[in-house]
């Protein structure tokens, strides 16, 4: 089973949609977020999670539930005391386009803002989606080195086409942190290199 929503959950919906609930995962939603990201990542979209590193991870989550049923997940990763990354975001395919992706990525800004962040940046092939909900599409050099992190144990990392988008959320701290370097501790991180066509 790729997800655990089931298949009837928008058929329960009303005239006035659905009844979705946004809120904080708890430790019983990471069986069905590990379902529906590991979906998407066998079909190469996302990277896989393991039980223990969502477990680990659990309160970067946010999720959109319809009664039982979850609909989507998107997750808050901070890398700094200025910047964090919105990754795992997710949306079963039967919910898609009904709007879930959008309130997942507003949860998570609004908790962004609420812990002070200036921005929030993400890697991504859905481009489009990202710029209908504010994000820009940046340069890899725009990030600060330990955003790519992740990418050391990621299968694509010498071959990466994920483009990198970025939300500013306080503009004038943000520029002020541009002219400043981002610390001689993250140099030895080596950025991965687009795929060549
Ligand atoms: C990308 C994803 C999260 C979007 O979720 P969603 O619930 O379908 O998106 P929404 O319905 O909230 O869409 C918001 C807007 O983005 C647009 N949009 C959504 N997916 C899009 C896509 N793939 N391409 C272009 N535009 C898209 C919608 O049309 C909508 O535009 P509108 O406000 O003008 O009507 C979902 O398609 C998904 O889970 N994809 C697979 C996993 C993935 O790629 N995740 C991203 C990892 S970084």
């Amino acid at each position: 089973m790729i997800s655990a929503v089931r298949a009837d959950a928008f058929v329960e919906s009303t005239a006035a949609g659905p009844r979705l609930t946004v809120r904080k995962a708890v430790m019983r939603d990471i069986p069905p977020i590990l379902d529906l990201i590991n979906g998407y990542a066998a079909k190469g979209v996302m990277l896989p999670r393991t039980e223990f590193e969502l477990s680990e991870a659990i309160r970067d989550f946010t999720v959109v539930t319809t009664g039982a049923d979850l609909l989507g997940c998107g997750a808050l990763h901070f890398y700094s005391p200025t910047i964090g990354e919105v990754r795992s975001l997710a949306v079963d395919g039967r919910a898609k386009t009904h709007g879930v992706g959008r309130k997942l990525v507003g949860a998570l800004v609004q908790e962004a803002q609420e812990y002070e962040l200036d921005a929030i940046f993400a890697f991504t092939y859905v481009v489009e989606f990202f710029q209908k909900v504010g994000f820009h599409v940046v340069e890899r050099g725009a990030l600060p080195l330990k955003a790519w992190k992740d990418c050391l144990r990621c299968p694509k990392f010498q071959a990466c086409d994920e483009i990198a988008v970025l939300r500013v959320l306080r503009p004038s701290r943000w520029m002020e942190q541009q002219t400043q370097s981002w610390g001689a501790e993250d140099q030895l991180i080596r950025i991965p290199t687009p795929r060549r066509v």
